[in-house]
């Protein structure tokens, strides 16, 4: 099954690689990479697939990234039999030597995208209150501080949000002995105490947006 699923997806890279020669000058340029097969599951430019549950990667932080590409091949993360959408990814990640991890890195941070539309409705004065804990981390404003490992919450589907939210909570994400940071993250998830929570505080983060 990997393998009919590897084919499709060099052939649906292929057929992005001939589509943005016809981009219009106005719309963001898909760079030619090798890792161009990752926008097959994470969306054009890396906007993020609903459908695959893979999220928004453009922009993200370097450090952040690779440091999750790691996570997945050392099989920290996508490993927990609840955890369907990290098994998705794990493989992709654990294909990858390091020199690969790093470029692959570099592809995400130089790829643009559109920011992603909001698909969650929840308390935004209940989740500002919630959001002071994770402030302590994240930022004020969800910038992220690399400094502790944590990363920005802002311009990443809130449905990928959601999903980690709850894979820190039930433990399906950073649960690993050797997950530092993971750990410190699920403790902090635990002060949400259910999905209302949840969604509550990553309709608060949705503000940040803008910004
Ligand atoms: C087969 C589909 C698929 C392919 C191909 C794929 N990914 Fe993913 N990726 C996913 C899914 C699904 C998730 C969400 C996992 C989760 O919910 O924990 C994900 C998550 C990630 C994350 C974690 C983001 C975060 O905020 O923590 C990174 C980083 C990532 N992918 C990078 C890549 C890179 C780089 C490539 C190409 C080398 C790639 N992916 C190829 C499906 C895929
Ligand atoms: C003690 C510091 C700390 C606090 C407090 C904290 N976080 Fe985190 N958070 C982290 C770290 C570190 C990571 C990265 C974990 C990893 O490397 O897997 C993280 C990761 C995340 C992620 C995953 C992002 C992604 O792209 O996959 C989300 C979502 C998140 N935090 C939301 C929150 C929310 C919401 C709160 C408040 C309820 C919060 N955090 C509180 C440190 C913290």
């Amino acid at each position: 099954m990997r393998v009919i699923h590897g084919t499709t997806i060099i052939a649906a890279a292929m057929l992005l690689f001939a589509s943005s020669a016809l981009l219009a000058d106005d719309e963001l340029p898909i760079p030619a990479d090798a890792y161009v097969y990752c926008t097959v599951c994470h969306g054009v430019q890396l906007m993020g697939n609903s459908v695959i549950r893979a999220p928004r990667l453009s922009e993200m932080e370097d450090w952040y990234v690779e440091r999750q590409l790691q996570a997945f091949k050392k099989g920290w993360r996508g490993t927990h039999d609840a955890d369907l959408a990290g098994i998705e990814m794990q493989p992709m990640a654990a294909a990858l030597s390091n020199e690969q991890i790093a470029e692959a890195t570099a592809f995400v941070v130089k790829t643009r995208s559109d920011l992603p539309m909001d698909t969650v409705r929840g308390g935004i004065s209940r989740g500002r209150h919630h959001y002071t804990t994770c402030a302590a981390c994240h930022g004020d404003d969800g910038q992220g501080n690399e400094t502790l490992g944590s990363p920005a919450l802002t311009n990443v589907n809130d449905w990928y949000l959601i999903t980690q939210l709850r894979n820190f909570k039930n433990g399906s994400r950073g649960a690993h002995p050797d997950d530092a940071y993971g750990n410190q993250m699920r403790a902090a998830a635990q002060i949400l105490a259910d999905d209302e929570a949840i969604s509550d505080v990553v309709s608060y983060i949705a503000t940040f947006k803008n910004n």
